[in-house]
């Protein structure tokens, strides 16, 4: 990979020369979102990521823009994807920025507000009653009778590729890899994403180790979790309760071997938060002036316990990874 961020360019194609698509002039502005205290006292070394200053409203746009990127490239006219939320509002956004047609499956309960920035957007919706996988399993069936480019950020490769700016953000600001990365895991778009970034920045010499990789799920929801204190390399489904972590509610994530390989690999684990943990972490932000979605606040309820294996002033960075506008408790 090549690091050599354009100067004065304000998107993400600033890191166009280290991106798998060609920059095609597709943009929303996304991309160099602030990194700031966790707090004005205590919690020296916790910087938060604002990712919630993304276009529409979450870090869903890194990958967006490269994956409707690619679609352009290829010719499509219509891209199918499913989400629980986030995902289907960046790919709705990006696509009509694009001048493409979308169809976005999501699953019954997905919040109002999202539903409403899809369809502001102008894609069809079409809300599946059923579980996250059988969202999935419909936007596949419609990918095979329509021929549409399907848009999965779960998986398609260019949409991790687009996150791993994520990293090459970080190590820009900070000039060097913080020792540790806190981070969401539904599927794990941010997971691999931010692993890849930090890896392509070792091969490239600029950095000498990749973040230990803290991944973070809901109590209520967490099969990755479940997996990685059985020292187990699959993730065996689990059935779910209810979280506010809406965002994260994967119960069969098709990416959880590859997660537990990556916290493995970095000396890094996968821990759980509780509803009330979710909560305190909520109301803490924003009585910071933080407005996050409950999903959101997941990472910062985990970064500001004690973090096993971290020195006092040690970097930990973790992300406002969706809006409040969109969700709330
Ligand atoms: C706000 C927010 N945070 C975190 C995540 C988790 O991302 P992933 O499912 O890729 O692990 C999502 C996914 O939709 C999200 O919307």
């Amino acid at each position: 990979m090549k690091f050599d961020p354009r100067a004065g360019e304000d998107t993400l194609w600033r890191y166009a020369d280290a991106l798998a698509v060609p920059d095609l002039g597709l943009t929303l502005g996304e991309g160099r979102t602030p990194l700031i205290r966790a707090s004005a006292e205590g919690e020296d070394g916790l910087l938060l990521k604002v990712e919630y200053a993304s276009p529409t409203g979450s870090f869903k746009d890194r990958g967006a823009v490269t994956l409707i990127t690619l679609a352009r490239l290829l010719g499509a006219e219509r891209v199918v994807a499913d989400s629980s939320g986030n995902a289907g509002t960046a790919m709705a956004a990006y696509a009509a920025r694009a001048g493409l047609r979308a169809e976005i499956f999501v699953p019954g309960g997905t919040s109002g507000k999202k539903l409403e920035q899809i369809l502001g957007h102008g894609a069809e919706v079409v809300v599946v009653e059923g579980s996250r996988e059988d969202t999935a399993e419909a936007a596949a069936a419609r990918v095979k009778e329509t021929g549409a480019f399907y848009a999965s950020h779960v998986y398609n490769p260019f949409f991790h590729d687009g996150v791993k700016t994520y990293a090459l953000e970080i190590f820009e600001r900070l000039g060097a890899a913080p020792a540790t990365l806190v981070l969401p895991a539904g599927n794990g778009t941010l997971v691999i994403g931010a692993h890849l970034g930090f890896t392509a920045l070792r091969e490239a010499g600029l950095v000498d180790r990749i973040p230990r990789i803290v991944a973070v799920q809901a109590e209520r929801c967490a099969p990755v979790a479940a997996a990685y204190a059985s020292g187990a390399t699959e993730v065996p489904p689990i059935r779910p309760g209810p979280t506010a972590a809406e965002g994260i509610a994967i119960a069969a994530p098709a990416r959880g071997p590859r997660m537990l390989e990556i916290v493995r690999e970095t000396g890094g684990m996968v821990i759980t938060v509780s509803e009330d943990e979710i909560a305190a972490a909520h109301a803490t932000l924003a009585a910071r002036g933080l407005w996050v979605e409950p999903t959101g606040a997941v990472a910062y309820a985990a970064a500001r316990r004690p973090m096993p294996g971290t020195a006092p002033g040690e970097i930990v960075v973790a992300p406002l990874c969706g809006s409040g506008l969109k969700a709330s408790l």
